[in-house]
């Protein structure tokens, strides 16, 4: 594969042959006869990618300002020797206790003033100078040594960096965010304004008064709770900058770390992260505490290929069965790992790596399942992975290509931070529920959605879904409106465009941004109960939210038939130039939204990938393309327990053989088949 290098400056590439297949390796934890084992192992099972020196911080610098790399130099001939590509870490990701013993005041302090201790990982401030300066001396010594090795195709920077950390208000932290508020706002006055200080008595005399959102009796300023989040993101990324540097002052390896695209954890900003990787990577774990893990799967991939502006990524984590961190951890079933892996790789992956190698036998991940599981290699777990292996050696042609979609869905971590905050009008509205519902629908109708931001070029889609997009600024703004303007098609649900970039009301009618554009005007939202629903004049049903909503020029598609609001515009559709815009202001039952967009697609032209299911089937197409040639890829994912059929022709790459008009899937089985005739009419 081939990373997508920025037009400001030439970042070096990630090169791989064909589709990587890796892991996370722990060798601290092992005796060097299991480090012989382990690499005949990893090339018994095609591992072609291993991570090492993730955690090993207090290893490679034992005592303060000792080094000792006896053990990474010889674990690096060993893979290296057997063929095995190095994804090397930095090693800062964990302290030693050498470290936060001589200097305690890089632990982390909670919003509640409590300090966080080592003892676990990742127990450091991220604005802590002294933190900063031992890391970068380690990274110095790491990327002096091993810079130019021939084994290293990677720089692994830290881990999951904000993982546990990203929200830190210790004093280093105030006084860093103090700074990076001077920088933003220039004078205590712009601050006060933005933050809208003249509420509750709390306007700021000087920079020295200014706290971290710390834990108040009350509610706090949402403002300053905002501008932490993306304090907190910035200094995570600025010190992702420091370590890189000091990384290009001794190679020119391609530098990435590793992002965490996914539900529960949402510090980072990685639209503003995303610039700065040489590759992106993501790690994703399916988390059952969901309500559709798999669908959740999906829209990470979709994002993550966003923030990869549609190039080739890396899925750099991901689990064989079980993790250990749920409160219940399912193990998965015969065949679902697979599936997962194939999912990322249809997705745009070209390389599928796993936490971890071997499973270990002590610390708090001991029972997170591995490659390698405790019960060895005669398990149906370890001939999954071997078989895996396999099958992406035979896909290892879909590298470097890209997947196709015409449907893209707005993303905004602004927008998840405020609108989720406290005191808004209905506890039981979650944003990231919103977007995952318009993502679901869109993949139950066999639609591939790219997943952008509120300001990225939008003109390339037939069809654009604003969902519950709560903050936007008005260059945002002005993107999404410019775009239905000039021809495109776009759905804004409830909740968007309410305030600007301070978190400051737009008046004269919600949703402010884009009224105009939809042709409606709101005096008033009315949520509703989590448990009422109420009837649609279509036939349709929603619930936990409503609106006053006025028509000022919009057809009306549906109106409530019951409940608080009878007869008020609940779903409408309004031409604006040379353009049309739906809105929907309720939560309209899955039945009711899939309509909708089945409608919308129709009229905007869009064509299904894949068949309606229920999500049980997934197919989405991959395409290379040079000015000669283009060759798709079609991947079909079969997540139920019937066979299935989809119309194509070709070869299929994973049992290799030839396709004439129909591919079979069998139950819960994966085929990609390389395509004989291209289906441009899905061009984006
Ligand atoms: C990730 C982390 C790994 C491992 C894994 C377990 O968050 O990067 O080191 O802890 O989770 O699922």
């Amino acid at each position: 594969m081939t990373s997508r290098s920025t037009s400001t400056d030439e970042r070096p590439a990630f090169v791989h042959d064909g589709i990587a297949f890796g892991c996370d390796y722990n060798p601290e934890q092992w005796s060097r006869e299991v480090w012989q084992e382990d690499v005949v192992l990893m090339r018994e099972a095609g591992v072609d990618l291993v991570a090492i020196n993730i955690f090993g911080w207090s290893h490679i610098e034992p005592r303060d300002g000792v080094f000792d790399f006896e053990g990474l130099d010889a674990i690096i001939e060993l893979l290296h020797e057997n063929g095995i590509r190095v994804n090397l870490g930095t090693g800062t990701s964990s302290t030693p206790p050498w470290l936060t013993t001589k200097h305690p005041e890089i632990l982390p302090i909670m919003a509640d003033g409590t300090t966080r201790y080592p003892g676990g990982r990742q127990a450091w401030c991220p604005s802590s100078p002294v933190f900063r300066e031992r890391a970068l001396l380690l990274v110095d010594k790491v990327a002096e040594r091993y810079g130019s090795h021939p084994a290293v195709a990677l720089w692994h920077v830290s881990n999951e960096l904000g993982c546990h950390n990203a929200l830190c208000y210790n004093e280093e932290s105030a006084e860093a965010f103090r700074r990076w508020l001077e920088r933003r706002y220039t004078t205590i006055d712009a601050l006060n304004a933005a933050w809208g200080t003249s509420f509750w008595s709390q306007r700021y005399g000087t920079w020295d008064e200014i706290l971290p959102p710390m834990l108040t009796v009350s509610t706090s300023n949402p403002s300053q709770v905002v501008d932490f989040h993306r304090f907190s993101s910035d200094e995570l990324l600025d010190y992702y900058r420091a370590e890189y540097a000091v990384l290009r002052r001794h190679s020119s390896i391609p530098i990435t770390t590793n992002f965490m695209v996914t539900a529960h954890i949402k510090n980072l900003d990685y639209w503003s992260w995303a610039p700065e990787m040489d590759v992106i990577a993501n790690d994703h774990y399916l988390d059952n505490r969901l309500e559709d893990p798999t669908a959740e799967l999906s829209f990470s991939d979709d994002l993550t290929r966003g923030l990869a502006q549609g190039a080739p990524w890396i899925l750099m984590e991901h689990s064989t069965s079980a993790v250990n961190w749920q409160p219940l951890n399912l193990a998965k079933q015969p065949g679902e790992m697979t599936r997962n892996s194939l999912t990322h790789v249809a997705r745009g992956a070209d390389g599928v790596c796993f936490f971890q190698w071997r499973a270990s036998l002590q610390g708090s991940e001991k029972f997170h399942s591995a490659l390698l599981p405790h019960a060895g290699t005669n398990t149906d777990l370890w001939r999954e992975v071997v078989e895996l292996g396999a099958t992406l050696d035979r896909l290892d042609e879909v590298a470097g290509s890209r997947v196709v979609a015409d449907v893209a869905i707005l993303f905004s971590w602004d927008s998840w931070w405020s609108a989720d905050g406290e005191s808004r009008p209905s506890k039981s509205v979650d944003y990231l529920q919103q977007v995952h519902a318009a993502h679901g629908a869109l993949r139950d109708l066999g639609i591939t959605t790219d997943v952008v931001a509120p300001g990225a070029d939008l003109s390339g889609y037939r069809m654009v879904i604003v969902p519950g997009l709560y903050m936007v600024t008005d260059v945002e703004a002005t993107n999404i409106n410019d775009y239905v303007a000039a021809g495109g098609s776009a759905l804004v649900t409830f909740f968007s465009g309410i305030v600007d970039e301070d978190d400051r009301v737009r008046t004269g009618g919600y949703p402010g941004a884009f009224r105009e554009m939809l042709g409606v005007s709101v005096d008033e939202f009315v949520p509703l109960a989590p448990t009422d629903q109420v009837s649609l004049d279509d036939g349709s049903s929603a619930g936990l939210w409503a609106e006053r909503l006025r028509s000022t020029g919009a057809d009306v598609i549906a109106r409530y038939a019951d409940g608080p609001l009878v007869g008020v515009p609940a779903v409408t559709r309004h031409d604006y130039q040379s353009g049309v815009a739906r809105y929907v202001a309720t939560v309209l039952d899955r039945d009711g939204l899939k309509a909708l967009l089945r409608s919308m697609a129709a009229e905007a032209g869009v064509t299904p990938t894949g068949p309606e299911t229920d999500g049980s089937v997934e197919v989405i197409r991959r395409r290379a393309q040079s000015q000669q040639t283009t060759q798709d890829y079609l991947f079909v994912i079969n997540h139920s327990v019937d066979d299935i059929t989809v119309a194509t022709s070709g070869i299929e790459l994973v049992t290799g053989e030839g396709v004439e008009t129909r591919v079979t899937v069998p139950a819960g089985a994966v085929r990609v088949v390389k395509e004989r005739e291209t289906k441009m009419e899905n061009a984006a």
